[in-house]
């Protein structure tokens, strides 16, 4: 595939960028009644609304030009097929599997992957039935009433980011999340619970990550202050692809449920790492998720680039990022149960395409993956939206909302729903010199981009369909940057030199190769140590 940049799609976005966007004017645009309906797409009762995006149908016939001369729809092909697309790794991308229903067929080195697949849902609903009616006891006989998920980036956000959005569903035990190395996260988490009475779930797809494996043996040591070595079988399960670390730990074989490689990391809450999940939702719910995720996919998959969500997603973004030089993306759910989407995103999308070196190992000349970042409405509007909304560099920016709520303040959510439409229509439609009384403090140039995402309630099927429409939004970007997306080779260089700086704090020494600022700032360290 050549570089993008070279395609004839991208040279004419460009001329039309320049030529016919300067004078765009949203606020002129949105008085036209067509465009709500010719801009927004219903998917199972949720509505994408695209109409406040600096595009006309133009913008949109050639953004969908590029997708095809850039080979979008031939690699998701190939996703689907179970081809070995993340090729630095040689590993197949899978996530979609993991939700597909037990008809389906994919091979991956001549198996069926399917049954495979079927098997592990089946001890995960065995398992989180056992915990959540009691049956699964702790080592004393007592039932488990809190599970810690010890794990980190993919083994963690995605859980932590559902489980905490379907709130509303948890009637099962409480569900808590250590992720970070730092002492405080497991510490503070263990001082309110009962050995006799919580569950570790070991998270680890390697089983050898650092921060996991030192926050489990902490776990660890902590319940045999009060329990017996036997105790581990029924306090601690793993979620892994490396039996025998997990072995060697002493967790048995059945206590493990298994991953395979090509389930990357951060779209991993959909394969036995979404343990955590069917424990507190039950595993019916999680199923329900598992089959919003599946209808988006199946959309993905077929529906025609200008109707196609996750398409326009990704293309809409790279409208921004590479021909509007836009380099930051805001998520902004006016919801506080989405309220870790910015956090679980932020992963998904710049660990996936934050990077300069494309498939084919050469340096590219071009802007690929934006910052993520966000908050919850209405919090945001009190914090960083006054950059949004006048600073020199607009963000474009997605809204989301649950029509429905799960409680009965009808003021508070009218409020909510408020505010989320006003946000949205400021930075559009802006405030002229004259509407502002010529104050010219007051001016909003508008003119600035967003996605309104309806859902009619926060379900975990929406849920599914929500998540699933931003990892291929990920996925299309990546295609079109010609990307490898499903490799991270970024977050190794700082994992191997923490290596001999962990050792040089042990043993307090110095290196005189190390540079003067890391001599330095370690010497500070061990000395007050
Ligand atoms: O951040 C790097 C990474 O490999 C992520 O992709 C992954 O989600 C995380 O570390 C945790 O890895 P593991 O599940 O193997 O502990």
């Amino acid at each position: 595939m050549p570089n993008p940049t070279t395609l004839p799609s991208w040279q004419k976005l460009k001329a039309h960028q320049h030529d016919d966007m300067r004078d765009l004017s949203l606020r002129e645009e949105l008085a036209k009644p067509e465009r709500f309906e010719h801009f927004s797409i219903p998917f199972h009762n949720m509505l994408f609304d695209f109409s406040k995006h600096l595009a006309t149908p133009t913008t949109l016939s050639l953004l969908a030009n590029l997708a095809k001369e850039s080979g979008v729809g031939k690699l998701r092909d190939s996703m689907f097929a179970g081809e070995k697309i993340n090729h630095t790794e040689n590993r197949a991308v899978l996530h979609i599997a993991c939700r597909a229903p037990v008809t389906s067929k994919i091979m991956v080195d001549g198996e069926n992957i399917i049954p495979v697949i079927h098997d592990v849902l089946t001890r995960m609903k065995d398992f989180s039935d056992q915990i959540r009616n009691g049956a699964h006891k702790g080592f004393t006989g007592r039932p488990i009433t809190n599970i810690v998920n010890i794990g980190i980036g993919g083994s963690d956000l995605g859980p932590r980011f559902v489980v905490e959005a379907l709130h509303d569903y948890n009637d099962g035990p409480e569900i808590h999340f250590v992720s970070n190395v730092d002492g405080h996260d497991i510490s503070r988490t263990l001082e309110t619970l009962d050995p006799e009475t919580t569950l570790f779930v070991i998270a680890s797809k390697t089983f050898s990550t650092e921060e996991t494996m030192l926050n489990a043996n902490a776990a660890k040591n902590w319940l045999l202050e009060t329990l017996p070595a036997e105790a581990v079988a029924t306090h601690f399960v793993a979620l892994s692809t490396n039996l025998d670390a997990v072995q060697k730990f002493g967790i048995a074989q059945e206590n493990m449920f298994p991953i395979r490689d090509w389930v990357g990391g951060r779209y991993s809450l959909w394969s036995a790492i979404g343990l955590s999940i069917s424990i507190a939702i039950g595993f019916d719910n999680f199923r329900k998720l598992l089959d919003g995720a599946h209808a988006m996919d199946e959309h993905f998959a077929t529906a025609p680039p200008d109707k196609n969500i996750p398409m326009l997603m990704g293309l809409l973004g790279i409208w921004y990022r590479n021909f509007y030089d836009y380099p930051a993306h805001a998520l902004l759910p006016y919801d506080m149960r989405l309220g870790k989407l910015a956090k679980f995103i932020q992963q998904t999308d710049m660990e996936s395409n934050g990077k300069e070196v494309d498939r084919d190992g050469h340096v590219v000349n071009y802007a690929t993956g934006p910052v993520i970042f966000g908050e919850a409405g209405t919090d945001s509007q009190h914090s960083f939206m006054q950059l949004v909304h006048q600073s020199p560099l607009p963000i474009p920016a997605d809204f989301i909302i649950c029509n429905k709520p799960h409680h009965n303040l009808t003021a508070n959510h009218q409020s909510l729903m408020a505010n989320c439409l006003a946000q949205s229509r400021a930075l559009a439609v802006g405030q002229t010199h004259e509407e502002a009384d010529g104050d010219p403090f007051r001016v909003f140039t508008g003119n600035r981009p967003s996605t309104t995402i309806v859902l009619p309630e926060l379900t975990p099927f929406y849920l599914g369909v929500l998540i699933a429409a931003y990892e291929h939004k990920i996925f299309v970007q990546g295609a079109v940057w010609h990307l490898n997306s499903f490799d991270q080779p970024g977050v190794e260089l700082g994992k191997k030199l923490a290596k001999p700086l962990r050792a040089l704090l042990e043993s307090k020494k110095t290196d005189p190769e190390l540079d003067v600022s890391t001599k330095g700032l370690l010497q500070n360290i061990s000395g007050n140590y």
